[in-house]
């Protein structure tokens, strides 16, 4: 097992050296180079990251890795190549912007492939990732990690994306303290690795449908692991990446990272957003469950300046919204 996973260890490592070579070097490249300069992404960005291209070729791969050895079979487990129902061997990723996905001591474990826009059919994901191995352990790496601890450390804060474009997008503006998840949700293991070098992350999720409900699902995970979370507000229909590009670096720190709300600011900013208010009846209720989001606070002194604000917002006496407290933390018992 040792020396399966040294050797896919390997492979991955000279795999993710020819893939840069064809996007920096070669014709093949000259296409996806022009799609990454149109995202603004630098150079000096590329060569850090290690980004390249896996040319749209069925064996290019697969002709490499003979070349030099490795077991075909070896080399679909580890994910670099596939094999259809016949048997046949072919490579796995093609025609993808490749972007490898490094272990914490910045081994490349895996990849994960972007389609260029536009240029393949639509029955393509895309996104394609290496599947598990012996070598690549999803739930149990996070992008970036590597390249981000001495600055997750120095900053005393990580900031925790939901795409690795945007992890690179940040490191380019100047916040190199990001790391993601690789397309899947966050876990435990994860919510760990973070913990052990800061007691403070903050959630920068997409701004849409699914990215606030992820959030609420990490704010969890992340509290569990005993981090102090924030949630940066992004707004509607605009990931990190989207914000950086159109508003820059100044705007993203202060209209974004610096605005991070506190978890109970978040859910009771998402709570008004799900509620709407015709009547008396429908605000009693709204008051009832901000009630109980605040009840959720351990010390008396958050849950009554959150009080104080829901009492100034509806126009309600402390002491009432406190009899209110009361009435709903029965009822939550
Ligand atoms: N993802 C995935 N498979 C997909 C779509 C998404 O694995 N078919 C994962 C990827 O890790 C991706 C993340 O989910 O980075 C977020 O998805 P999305 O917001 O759609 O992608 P972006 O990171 O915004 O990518 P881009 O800006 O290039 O469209
Ligand atoms: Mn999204
Ligand atoms: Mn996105
Ligand atoms: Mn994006
Ligand atoms: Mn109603």
């Amino acid at each position: 097992e040792k020396r399966s996973k040294q050797a896919m260890q390997e492979a991955h490592q000279l795999v993710a050296k020819l893939y840069h070579y064809v996007l920096t070097e070669t014709p093949y490249g000259v296409e996806a180079m022009k799609y990454l300069a149109k995202r603004g992404m630098s150079p000096q960005t590329i060569a850090e990251f290690q980004i390249g291209f896996a040319p749209d070729s069925w064996d290019f791969v697969t002709q490499f890795l003979k070349k030099r050895r490795f077991s075909q079979e070896l080399m679909v487990d580890a994910g670099l190549l596939a094999k259809s129902d016949g048997g046949k061997v072919f490579d796995r990723f093609r025609g993808r912007i490749m972007f490898p996905i490094q272990d914490t001591q910045g081994n490349v474990i895996g990849f994960g492939g972007r389609l260029l826009a536009g240029s393949q059919p639509k029955s393509q994901p895309k996104y394609l990732n290496s599947p598990e191995s012996l070598l690549f352990n999803k739930s149990a790496t996070l992008f970036n990690l590597h390249r981000a601890r001495p600055y997750i450390r120095k900053r005393k804060q990580a900031l925790l994306f939901e795409g690795y474009v945007d992890v690179i997008s940040a490191w380019q503006a100047g916040f190199p303290q990001g790391v993601a998840t690789l397309g899947t949700a966050l876990t435990e293991q994860q919510a760990r690795m973070i913990r052990r070098n800061v007691d403070s992350v903050v959630l920068c999720y997409d701004g849409d449908a699914a990215g606030q409900e992820a959030t609420s699902k990490a704010i969890h995970i992340l509290q569990q692991a005993g981090l102090i979370v924030r949630v940066a507000p992004l707004p509607q229909g605009v990931d990190p990446d989207d914000y950086i590009r159109q508003h820059g670096a100044e705007a993203f720190s202060q209209q974004v990272l610096l605005q991070a709300m506190p978890v109970t600011a978040f859910r009771l900013k998402h709570l008004r957003s799900q509620i709407v208010i015709h009547d008396e009846t429908d605000k009693a209720r709204l008051i009832a469950k901000a009630v109980e989001i605040i009840n959720e606070l351990e010390s008396p002194v958050e849950r009554d300046m959150y009080l104080r604000q829901l009492a100034d917002e509806y126009s309600l006496t402390l002491g009432d919204l406190k009899w209110e407290s009361k009435r709903v933390y029965k009822q939550q018992k």
